[in-house]
């Protein structure tokens, strides 16, 4: 187990380089991939700092380096860089941009591999399969380049894709990682509470992202996150929406368009539900549940504060609202 980890690093180690070269020493890395990222505004130094690469189009560049190179092939596949066809090892990402995926400490855990030329026939992005130091639930994306500034700024900003993390980066906003568009997990989430309380979603408007953000709200508020909800307009998102407006004015944008989450949540159902008024009762109880989440007692003014909030917009008694909460919490 020990063993693998360490040798599934070393091959990542050496897959990092292997692409960081076919971008920008090779014809076809310079003609194909690096000229699709400056076109669509990614600088050379983000670029570098990111080490983001190329997987050449020939079926087995990567795999032909690494057999060269002895790694065993077991692991090889293992990595996910290579899979096996026709009993030859072949590459897994052929023609796609790679975003190297890191953790805390910056070691490679795995890659996500972005096909230039979009087509029908394979998905846009492929990740590294599930082994052992690839955990989709335990990672975000960015992570190793935004703790500091987490840590500064005191603020998480979640964004769903890979280069919403880096064009943001290249803005100048560092306190950014990604989910890759999935709820998050109670391992997720503790990872942003190491550095910060206060986590802020940047999501596109619409409204899959969103609902995915949602199943993780009550998670969020247990673990005495505050949670706040920016939406990007319809048909961007952050990567885009920078590119357009510039970094000043997405800043600005970002400022002064925080939602708190719990409240937002709200706003959605009601609009839902309408004059249903069934529907509506189980917003109620719905929003008990979600305030009755917040059980750390230092953040009682907090749950006090939602209480006041959600029963005025629903309408409803404080008092009434106070106690259905208090049912959940015992
Ligand atoms: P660009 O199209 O290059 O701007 O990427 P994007 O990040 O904007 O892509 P999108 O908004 O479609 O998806 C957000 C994130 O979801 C991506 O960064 C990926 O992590 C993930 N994702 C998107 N498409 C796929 C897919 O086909 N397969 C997998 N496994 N993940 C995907
Ligand atoms: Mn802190
Ligand atoms: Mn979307
Ligand atoms: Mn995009
Ligand atoms: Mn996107």
């Amino acid at each position: 187990q020990q063993q693998t980890s360490e040798s599934l690093y070393v091959i990542n180690n050496f897959a990092q380089k292997f692409f960081t070269t076919a971008l920008f020493e090779t014809d076809e890395g310079t003609d194909i991939a690096l000229s699709y990222l400056k076109e669509r505004g990614f600088r050379e130094d983000i670029i570098k700092k990111f080490q983001l690469g190329y997987n050449p189009e020939a079926g087995d560049a990567f795999a032909k380096a690494a057999t060269s190179a002895q790694y065993n092939q077991e692991l090889l596949q293992k990595s996910g860089l290579v899979v096996l066809r026709e009993e030859r090892l072949r590459d897994n990402y052929r023609g796609r941009i790679i975003f190297p995926i890191h953790n805390q400490s910056g070691k490679v855990l795995g890659f996500g591999a972005r096909l230039i030329k979009k087509n029908d026939k394979a998905p846009k992005y492929i990740n590294t399969p599930e082994n052992e130091i690839y955990v989709k639930s335990k990672l975000l994306y960015g992570s190793y380049f935004a703790r500091m500034a987490i840590d500064k700024a005191d603020e998480c900003l979640l964004v769903e894709g890979y280069t919403d993390v880096v064009s943001l980066h290249q803005a100048g906003i560092e306190n950014v990682v990604a989910s890759g568009g999935t709820s998050l997990t109670p391992d997720q989430l503790r990872l942003i509470k190491k550095y910060t309380n206060n986590l802020t979603i940047i999501y596109d408007g619409d409204g899959a992202g969103v609902k995915a953000a949602m199943r993780g709200l009550d998670l969020a508020l247990e673990e005495g996150l505050n949670v706040r909800l920016v939406l990007i307009p319809d048909n961007e998102d952050p990567d885009s929406y920078v590119n357009k407006i510039g970094a000043a004015a997405f800043n600005e944008f970002i400022a002064n368009n925080k939602k708190d989450f719990v409240i937002f949540q709200l706003g959605q159902s009601l609009v839902e539900a309408g004059n249903d008024s069934v529907k509506k009762a189980a917003i109620v109880n719905r929003m008990a549940e979600t305030i009755s989440k917040i059980t750390k007692t230092e953040h009682f003014t907090k749950r006090q504060d939602y209480v006041k909030q959600v029963a005025a917009l629903l309408k409803i008694e404080e008092a009434g609202l106070n106690d259905l909460v208090n049912k959940f919490i015992r």
